[in-house]
């Protein structure tokens, strides 16, 4: 913490001079996370938080589609990206030519489309979902049919959950949650009996199988709050057990973790050089936002 203290101060200090907020994704470090941020959320929460913020400048601690989802929102604002380089492998597994080929395949079949995907991909879209109400965005579409995309993971986990829908799915994949095996997760359980195992609805759907609660990340944080379990193991990012470990002294935080290099690339540093120099900027073409702003705003219409 000594070393984080003067970026600490400096950005909160250089915040207040560009009337700046940060908006900071659930897997960001807790140097971030708890020290400069002005709103903590998973993605949902964070896109929901974006239409309120009336401070001139938006810097997102995450990665870009969140940028883009918060300009796309509310585009009046500047909105800095500390890093351009912070990707996501689900947004890079898809482009707008994929979902035409979807709708080739699948005439007539609505396409719901994971907000961790392009503007571009997004305006091509018929709806957006977060891991928070896939679910319930599938089971409000108005087709036997639903393709969703690009996390095949996802949509298969919410295939069991909206049975009477007949769910067909892009094949991208998020490189943090396809590592984990029900074999790992099975294994250990055995050997650490007694601990709860939370897993994110990206994982595969054999392991989630194994796990004793899934949900997105903001999900995940309300569960382990409630339920309070002596060893729980996140199936998930890293930066989840460190952000909310100290608040929970009584849950012993257990397992292993995989790390997301592209979240990891946001860090104080590069946050305070953002805000110094107002880099980098994220811009959207005004149509293509347009097209990407209907579909977001009808996920958190039926969401509501
Ligand atoms: P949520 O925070 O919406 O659960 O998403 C997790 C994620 O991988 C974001 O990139
Ligand atoms: Fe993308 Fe997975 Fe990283 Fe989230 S955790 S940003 S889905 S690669």
């Amino acid at each position: 913490w000594v070393v984080y203290a003067p970026y600490v101060k400096a950005i909160n200090e250089l915040k207040k001079e560009r009337n700046a907020a940060i908006l900071a994704h659930n897997y960001m470090t807790p140097d971030i996370y708890h020290g400069i941020s002005d709103v903590v959320g998973d993605s949902l929460q964070l896109a929901i938080e974006a239409t309120k913020v009336e401070a001139d400048v938006i810097v997102q601690a995450g990665v870009h589609f969140m940028a883009e989802t918060s300009k796309i929102l509310n585009p009046s604002k500047t909105v800095l990206m500390p890093d351009m380089e912070a990707g996501c492998s689900l947004a890079s597994s898809i482009t707008a030519e994929g979902i035409a080929e979807m709708r080739a395949k699948y005439p007539g079949a609505p396409v719901v489309t994971y907000v961790n995907t392009t503007a571009e991909v997004k305006a091509a879209s018929d709806i957006c979902c977060t891991s928070s109400n896939a679910a319930q965005i599938v089971a409000a579409m108005d087709s036997d049919t639903v393709i969703m995309t690009p996390d095949q993971y996802l949509a298969q986990n919410v295939a069991k959950q909206v049975p009477q829908k007949n769910v067909v799915w892009w094949e991208g994949s998020c490189i943090v949650h396809e590592r984990y095996t029900a074999q790992d997760l099975r294994e250990f359980r055995e050997w650490n009996p007694g601990t709860r195992i939370i897993a994110h609805p990206e994982c595969p759907p054999d392991v989630v199988n194994e796990a004793d609660f899934s949900g997105s990340t903001s999900g995940i944080i309300s569960y382990v709050e409630k339920e309070r379990p002596e060893k729980a193991m996140l199936v998930t990012e890293c930066s989840m057990a460190s952000n909310i470990s100290d608040a929970l002294p009584d849950v012993d935080f257990v397992g292993p973790c995989n790390m997301c290099p592209f979240m990891k690339k946001i860090t104080l540093e590069k946050v305070l050089y953002s805000l110094h120099t107002m880099s980098t900027p994220v811009e959207v073409d005004p149509e293509v936002a347009e097209g990407a702003r209907l579909a977001v705003q009808r996920m958190i219409d039926v969401s509501r």
